[in-house]
């Protein structure tokens, strides 16, 4: 990898993605078709894997850029704000007329959530802006993508990236059929269990042999977040690594993945050891089920640092 470091010394990364508006309602269970319930709790918060995940690595310390589209309304503005607030470059983040991204979110108190994306402004992303944006930012150690915008979006931002000696990190989010045309310009692949099952045609167990089978079909390298079980990473040595996740009493799981990803794809671009990565993803991801709310539940920078100690 070439020196992409930033001239504070941390590496820089984009995400190519999504924003939403999350609209959390936590209730005691989930309301049936024709069924209108009480709530407990509500919390307006930002949200969009996108997002999330550059505000993860953010936290950890790396230079982020965000490349995305947003509304005219006021949750663009609001977004916009929360980006300056942690410190992510806002160049590429375009405005277009009409609504931003919103998700309507119920969390049950064990803290499973259900999620429903409208993709507002996130589907007028476009393949010449993205690609433009990611050529204007290099050098850049990494760039992530998910699936809550075009993928022929992602697919030129990464055809980019590569051609600028980036890796590129794909999270297959939320499940999908994945274009051929991405998947050759994607090294890192991060499925969930769900995902990886409908992908792969696999149990939701994620076998070793599953996983490997997988990533030969794919020609990616492979990670699969396996939710309290924590995740498996199959090695540059061709063996299943798996990393078990922190025993915890989950209240809110909404935005655990995100946290994984964004921590990886940080300690990929710090060139930390594969499995080191894994670990400080798995890391993140636990500590963030404590807490209620998407990026706010988060670990803060100080908290966030003293993983990277511990992994
Ligand atoms: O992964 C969690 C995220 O999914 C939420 O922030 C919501 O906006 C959806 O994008």
């Amino acid at each position: 990898m070439r020196d992409e470091t930033a001239a504070d010394g941390q590496p820089r990364l984009a995400v190519v993605g999504s924003t939403m508006i999350d609209l959390i309602a936590y209730a005691t269970r989930v309301p049936n078709a024709g069924e209108t319930i009480q709530g407990d709790e509500f919390r307006l918060g930002f949200g969009g894997k996108g997002a999330n995940q550059a505000v993860m690595a953010r936290l950890l310390g790396a230079d982020v850029a965000m490349v995305n589209t947003l509304g005219d309304d006021v949750f663009g503005d609001m977004t916009l704000r929360n980006f300056e607030a942690f410190g992510i470059d806002t160049d590429h983040v375009d405005r277009v007329p009409g609504s931003s991204g919103v998700a309507p979110i119920w969390v049950e108190p064990n803290g499973t959530n259900r999620i429903i994306c409208v993709a507002g402004a996130n589907d007028a992303m476009q393949p010449g802006a993205s690609e433009s944006a990611i050529r204007a930012l290099l050098p850049l150690h990494v760039v992530v993508g998910q699936f809550e915008i075009p993928q022929p979006v992602t697919a030129a931002a990464f055809a980019a990236a590569r051609s600028g000696g980036a890796v590129t990190v794909l999270n297959p989010a939320p499940a999908a059929e994945m274009d051929p045309a991405l998947l050759q310009v994607t090294d890192w692949l991060i499925p969930n269990e769900h995902e990886f099952a409908g992908l792969a045609g696999a149990s939701s167990d994620a076998t070793d042999d599953e996983i490997a089978t997988f990533a030969a079909r794919t020609r990616t390298r492979l990670v699969v977040t396996l939710g309290p079980r924590g995740a498996a990473l199959l090695g540059s040595d061709g063996v299943v690594h798996r990393v078990a996740a922190t025993p915890v009493d989950a209240v809110d799981t909404t935005g655990a993945g995100d946290a994984f990803v964004g921590a990886f794809a940080y300690g990929l671009a710090l060139g930390l050891e594969e499995l080191r990565a894994v670990r400080l993803g798995v890391r993140c991801a636990s500590d963030s089920v404590l807490r209620p709310g998407t990026q706010t539940s988060f670990p803060d920078r100080e908290r966030a640092h003293g993983f990277l100690d511990e992994i």
